[in-house]
């Protein structure tokens, strides 16, 4: 919430593919606040083919993280903005120790109070199939997946109509091994870290995607009725 007590400011975490995006943007279409990718935005940097877009596209497509002041710069500017002014959901971020330390240091400079750290649970079987099997709609972003999340019609996109898509560089068994264990190095130790703050809502993942957005509407509405 923010200094007046409003909105709605929570986090997505869990392991790669485990269906942060995906619930995002479902969350996002219901409530009407921002879904802020730290993925999609480093991509979005790393298509200009900037100096720093390079270096950015090598960590990424190797699996490996940003440097963290790099990211929380860019986080920081985008929370600013106006369309976060009543909450945000961030999904992918904070994705270290140091980040999670500095997004409550940050947050509460902005007058903002996290709501939730929410961690969509899914073991690493299931993650590799949901991954190898993912690909977005080129124009819109929309989500889809080979197997589990198809288009109404077959090549175009129930959003907009689109018929490019493209994969992540990125979604290859190598690359998504490596980001699994860089999870666990990594990012797994923020979580008993926002649990001993009271802020950790954990979720079975393992569900469909409308089974697990039921389960995350349940604990949002205890968590903050709207
Ligand atoms: P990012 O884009 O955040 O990648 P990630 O954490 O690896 O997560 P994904 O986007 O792969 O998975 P997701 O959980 O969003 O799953 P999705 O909903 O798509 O980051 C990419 C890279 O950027 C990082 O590796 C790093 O280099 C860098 N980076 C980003 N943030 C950073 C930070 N803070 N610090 C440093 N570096 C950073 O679902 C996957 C698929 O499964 C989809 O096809 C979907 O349709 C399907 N699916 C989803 N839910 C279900 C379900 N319940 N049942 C069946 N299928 C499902
Ligand atoms: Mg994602």
């Amino acid at each position: 919430m923010n200094k007046n007590g409003l909105g709605l400011h929570i986090v997505f975490t869990g392991a790669p593919g485990c269906g942060k995006g995906t619930q995002a943007r479902i969350l996002k279409d219901k409530i009407a606040i921002p879904h802020l990718s730290t993925g999609e935005m480093l991509r979005a940097e790393a298509a200009k083919g900037t100096p720093l877009g390079l270096e950015i596209k090598a960590l990424i497509d190797g699996g490996n993280l940003v440097p963290d002041d790099m990211i929380i710069k860019m986080l920081s500017a985008r929370i600013d903005e106006d369309d976060c002014k009543n909450g945000f959901i961030l999904d992918g971020f904070p994705r270290t120790l140091p980040q999670a330390e500095v997004l409550e240091e940050m947050l509460s400079k902005k007058g903002i109070t996290l709501d939730a750290v929410i961690e969509i649970q899914v073991p690493d079987e299931i993650i590799m199939e949901r991954i190898l099997g993912r690909y977005a709609c080129m124009t819109c972003g929309a989500g889809y997946h080979d197997k589990f999340q198809k288009p109404k019609v077959y090549g175009v996109c129930d959003k907009c109509g689109g018929t490019d898509f493209y994969r992540r560089i990125d979604d290859n068994r190598a690359t998504v091994q490596n980001r699994l264990v860089n999870y666990r190095a990594l990012t797994y130790p923020t979580i008993p870290y926002f649990d001993k703050k009271g802020l950790l809502r954990c979720v079975d993942g393992t569900g469909t995607i409308e089974a697990t957005a039921r389960k995350i509407d349940d604990l949002l509405a205890v968590t903050k009725p709207q």
